[in-house]
């Protein structure tokens, strides 16, 4: 079997075979791209997109806003399907694993996918859709999902994609922030050998909305009322439809994340950007080549799944594999399976998955032969060495290298990791700025701190193409949260670097990442405040085995004593304001929280003590006397458990 990664001084390193097949080999792209940041990305736009008019102008930029490719004209559909007909329409551009066992995988070739994106993009234009306008989907990873989100970029439409596990609470406030006509779902979908309703929520969302369609993809087959058949409505629709011309910075998709407060923001992506970044960096982390076969195991409710479950493989022409449900259904295996019969080439996932792995043991994918594929990917959250090196020499057999790829909601596409055919790949590390791009470590007041010092990773001008627009309607949440550093935009992350690698410390805000997902202490905390018994409540992440990091709240009752049953109901509560993935682990009920004089909630406090740390300097506090007692509350319900 072929190893793409060999050991070399103590350093894992790309092999010649890995250096043969790589699309980069050379360390001097950094050096090159460096030189004239704009001139490069301006060579991969020519190279890697289809335009139809070029930019007059590669980059323009009035901080804190900043645009590529100006006047550039395309069509992202387009990119990833019209194409590619010519020369792979009979490829394989999807295929789709369903979670029931029985069901069969389905497989659309480019001409069909761009059949049925044709006939949808009809159906939306009738349903008085036009260019400019916001489409809301809520849908499970089912092949619709992807055509919907493509008919969207056909005809110039917004789209907004909800993820399918956020409650009717979350999908409505994102359906009321962008003030979407139609909203896509479907009736349900399969987790774990159980049907999930999904049609009911969605129409508890739609109601005294915007929306004035609701058209339904019957996964389950479930009769409808009077929303609009997927099926039935595409069947109606013409097959063929014109690609709407739209400009480069013309907003292509809005994707609400958790920021620091208690509304999601809603990160605005433009089109042209955005495909030159999901182009390349697919291209070049995953070493895409004609015959490879990705599955990035994303939710398309995320970033990722949008970026690396779809549109990078299609821009590039490749074929993506879609799994519908659990990565434990109906067995630990049942991933390793998917590998084995779809020889996978390129597997991307997360951190959680691969701790859950390792966890249920090596029996499971030793089951499987993994032989196909050639590079690992993981993302979304820090990875921790014992899980890295599980990954690297379970799954990989010690052949493949793992990319670790740091990014974000608002960064389109990746950013920081090590390519697969120039290396290292240093368990924990991330690696370098992708060529064309610059990182650094600030301290607090913007300045750069020394080699190896832990700070704020910051991203210097020019911006990658696929940045953030803004934030959608809200100048001054994007400007308070991104550019407190004026020239420099803020991450939000720790990082520091040594020997020019970066490497990820955590997130500096209060937000956490649970199970990879985006949760912001202040959203979990306004859920749960609006339940009728809650008078306060703060919200701290503890450090989870398997999750990385989980949610534990302190709540304060307005009335009585706080009881399993309170518990039960508050989550119940957060699951429906949210969705579960926000439950809090554990919930304290206290008398009061610490607080300074001016009324600030001392979360650092509470996460001390639930680390069973020095709470340090008390003096601050209104209150010094609950700390003890909120000590006691915690080590109490440790014994019990
Ligand atoms: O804290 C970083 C963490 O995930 C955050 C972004 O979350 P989200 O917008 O949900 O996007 C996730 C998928 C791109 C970052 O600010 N993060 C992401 N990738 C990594 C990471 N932390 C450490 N290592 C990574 N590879």
């Amino acid at each position: 079997m072929v190893k793409y990664v060999v050991e070399k001084n103590g350093k894992l390193m790309p092999s010649n075979e890995m250096k043969k097949i790589a699309w980069v080999s050379d360390e001097k792209i950094y050096k090159d791209a460096e030189k004239n940041p704009v001139k490069f990305w301006e060579r991969l736009a020519e190279e890697g997109i289809s335009w139809e008019k070029k930019w007059k102008k590669p980059y323009v930029e009035k901080l804190p806003y900043f645009e590529w490719f100006k006047g550039g004209k395309l069509n992202f559909c387009f990119n990833c399907l019209d194409r590619h007909l010519k020369n792979n329409g009979n490829k394989v551009a999807l295929i789709w694993v369903p979670e029931p066992t029985g069901e069969k995988t389905i497989k659309l070739t480019y001409k069909q996918l761009h059949e049925k994106v044709c006939r949808f993009a009809n159906v939306l234009k009738k349903n008085g859709v036009r260019k400019g306008d916001a489409v809301s989907i809520y849908l499970p990873m089912i092949p619709e999902a992807l055509i919907v989100m493509l008919a969207c970029t056909r005809i110039g439409a917004i789209h907004s994609v909800v993820f399918s596990a956020f409650s009717a609470d979350a999908l409505k406030s994102r359906i009321e922030d962008c003030k979407a006509k139609i909203l896509v779902t479907s009736d349900g979908y399969y987790r774990r050998g159980e049907e999930e309703e999904l049609l009911g929520k969605a129409k508890e969302a739609a109601e005294k909305t915007t929306i004035k369609k609701i058209i339904v993809v019957r996964r389950l087959g479930k009769k409808l009322d009077k929303e609009l058949d997927f099926e039935e409505e595409i069947k109606k629709a013409k097959a063929d439809c014109d690609c709407e011309t739209v400009n480069s910075e013309d907003i292509m998709f809005i994707l609400y994340t958790s920021g620091t407060t208690g509304k999601p923001k809603g990160i605005v992506h433009d089109t042209g950007g955005y495909a030159v970044q999901a182009y390349w960096t697919c291209k070049w982390n995953f070493n895409l080549h004609d015959d490879d076969i990705m599955w990035c195991t994303a939710d398309v409710g995320w970033i990722t799944g949008h970026s690396y479950a779809f549109y990078g493989p299609l821009l590039n022409g490749c074929t993506t594999l879609v799994y519908e449900g659990s990565p434990d259904f109906p067995d630990y295996g049942r991933w390793w399976k998917i590998i084995q019969d779809n020889k996978v080439t390129v597997f991307y996932t997360a951190p959680t998955a691969i701790r859950m792995f390792m966890k249920a043991g090596d029996e499971w994918p030793r089951k499987y032969n993994l032989g196909s594929l050639k590079i690992l990917g993981t993302v979304g959250e820090p990875i921790n060495e014992e899980a890295w090196m599980w990954y690297f020499n379970r799954i990989g057999s010690k052949r493949c290298p793992v990319i670790d790829t740091w990014w974000q909601t608002e960064t389109g596409g990746t950013l920081i990791n090590s390519l697969p055919g120039i290396g290292p790949f240093v368990p924990t590390v991330s690696g370098r700025s992708f060529p064309g791009t610059r990182h650094i470590v600030v301290d607090d007041k913007g300045k750069e701190v020394k080699n190896g010092e832990t700070g704020n990773l910051v991203q210097l001008s020019p911006f990658a193409p696929g940045m953030l627009h803004g934030v959608y309607k809200n100048h001054e949440k994007y400007v308070e949260t991104y550019w407190r550093f004026k020239t420099k935009y803020d991450t939000s992350d720790g990082a520091y670097i040594k020997n020019g690698l970066i490497r990820m410390t955590g997130r500096t805000d209060d937000v956490m990442k649970v199970a990879g997902h985006r949760l912001a202490t202040a959203e979990l905390e306004d859920a749960i405040s609006k339940d009728n018994s809650v008078a306060e409540c703060a919200v701290v992440p503890i450090a989870d085995e398997i999750k990385g990091q989980v949610p534990v709240a302190f709540v304060v009752l307005k009335s009585g004593e706080g009881s399993e049953e309170i518990e039960k109901e508050i989550k119940k509560f957060v699951d429906k304001k949210i969705g579960p993935t926000a439950r809090p682990a554990k919930i304290y009920f206290v008398e009061d929280l610490p607080k300074t004089r001016s009324g600030k909630i001392m979360r650092r406090i509470l996460k001390a003590l639930l680390n069973n740390e020095d709470p340090g300097n008390l003096m601050t506090l209104i209150n010094p006397e609950i700390v003890e007692k909120i000590k006691e509350i915690i080590q109490k319900s440790s014994e019990k458990a």
